[in-house]
């Protein structure tokens, strides 16, 4: 069928705006009658799970690193496709690798896949397109139902993908005990209740063009973020570069005193992704060191974190409270909203940026 913008300006905005939507759609795929994860994988005497993709695929593998260990204690490994098969990685009859792609053509992700094939317990594929060749290959499918993704850069493949990840983790736990029937209940009535919260995270959109044409002036942006908000600082400089052309690299806040500091004066912004969460004070301090170098902070964190932690910074971003463990699916939506409106007001093509296809299909 054929897709149109629906009265938004740019399919990125209608796809941004859809995420309540299919990530609501990709829960009730996966969700039994009693409120269990049901999916169509076998945790059974799996001891590691691989995962593997590229570009904003692998944020959301690098997430679910943090979902997979903490919550079901399986350890996991991530890498981008373009190098995983090339450092002849170590793999297992017990591992389950897990392949990550929205359009599930991306030809690393493809040739990664081959790769493993025959080398591990089950080979997973989380695809956005149930026919590509990814989920041809894989033993088992699992469709993230985002529906057709039109803008370059991906949005809402990105939060069905963490969605669709974060059951597994779950299923995972249920399958080796690591928490019991109704912590497993809990944490999906979490998750259904993200997808509400994206609403008012949508609903918010207004506080993002004046910000925007701020960050539209940068030459470089950094973007901050500890455990599981890491990866999405790292998804943040992503969406940022891809649409917007201007430089944003991404750092694990603690980090930024080995080096990136550096960097900081009066005309960097740098982006906070600050959910109050047990590293919520860490993070902070981090921000605090940056302001005393006269960066411009933008924090972006709920009405606690910012009564805690907002004064004296640049800019902030309110968000819906939300259970700590899922923060990552809620806060793409910032990530996302900081690109599109930087994007729009520097006059870029947002739906069809310079240099960069929908889906690479060479190596
Ligand atoms: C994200 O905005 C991208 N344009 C890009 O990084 C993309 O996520 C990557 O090429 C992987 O594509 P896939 O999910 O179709 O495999």
């Amino acid at each position: 069928a054929r897709v149109d913008k629906a009265g938004y300006r740019h399919f990125m905005a209608k796809e941004i705006a859809e995420q309540p939507t299919v990530v609501a759609n990709a829960l009730a795929a996966y969700i039994d009658e009693g409120g269990m994860p049901a999916l169509p994988v076998d945790f059974t005497g799996v001891d590691r799970v691989v995962l593997v993709a590229c570009g904003t695929a692998s944020y959301a593998c690098h997430v679910a690193k943090y979902w997979f260990e903490q919550i079901a204690r399986i350890p996991a490994e991530i890498d981008v496709a373009s190098e995983f098969r090339y450092r002849d990685p170590v793999l297992s009859p017990r591992s389950m690798a897990v392949f990550v792609s929205q359009s599930g053509e991306t030809a690393d992700t493809l040739a990664a896949l081959r790769h493993v094939r025959g080398q591990v317990a089950q080979v997973v594929a989380v695809v956005n397109v149930p026919t590509s060749s990814i989920a041809r290959e894989a033993d088992c499918v699992l469709p993230i139902w985002a529906g057709v993704e039109i803008g370059v850069a991906s949005t809402k493949a990105f939060t069905c993908q963490l969605t669709v990840l974060a059951l597994m983790a779950l299923q995972a736990a249920k399958a080796r005990g690591t928490i019991d029937d109704a912590q497993i209940a809990a944490h999906v009535q979490g998750l259904r209740s993200v997808a509400g919260l994206m609403n008012v995270a949508i609903d918010g959109a207004n506080a993002y063009p004046a910000v925007a044409q701020q960050l539209a002036q940068a030459r470089d942006i950094l973007f901050l973020g500890r455990g599981p908000m890491f990866p999405l600082a790292l998804e943040g400089a992503l969406k940022l570069k891809e649409i917007s052309y201007i430089h944003a690299e991404a750092y694990a806040s603690g980090e930024l005193k080995h080096g990136p500091i550096a960097l900081i004066d009066a005309d960097v912004p740098v982006i906070v992704f600050a959910p109050p969460d047990g590293l919520f004070d860490k993070t902070v301090s981090n921000m605090q060191e940056v302001m005393a170098r006269h960066g411009k902070v933008l924090l972006v964190s709920d009405a606690h974190g910012i009564a805690e932690a907002g004064e004296g910074v640049w800019a902030t971003i309110t968000m819906p409270s939300v259970d700590a463990v899922w923060a990552p699916i809620l806060y793409a939506v910032p990530a996302q909203f900081l690109a599109y409106y930087t994007a729009v007001a520097k006059g870029t093509d947002v739906d069809q940026p310079r240099n960069l296809a929908k889906s690479v299909t060479v190596e």
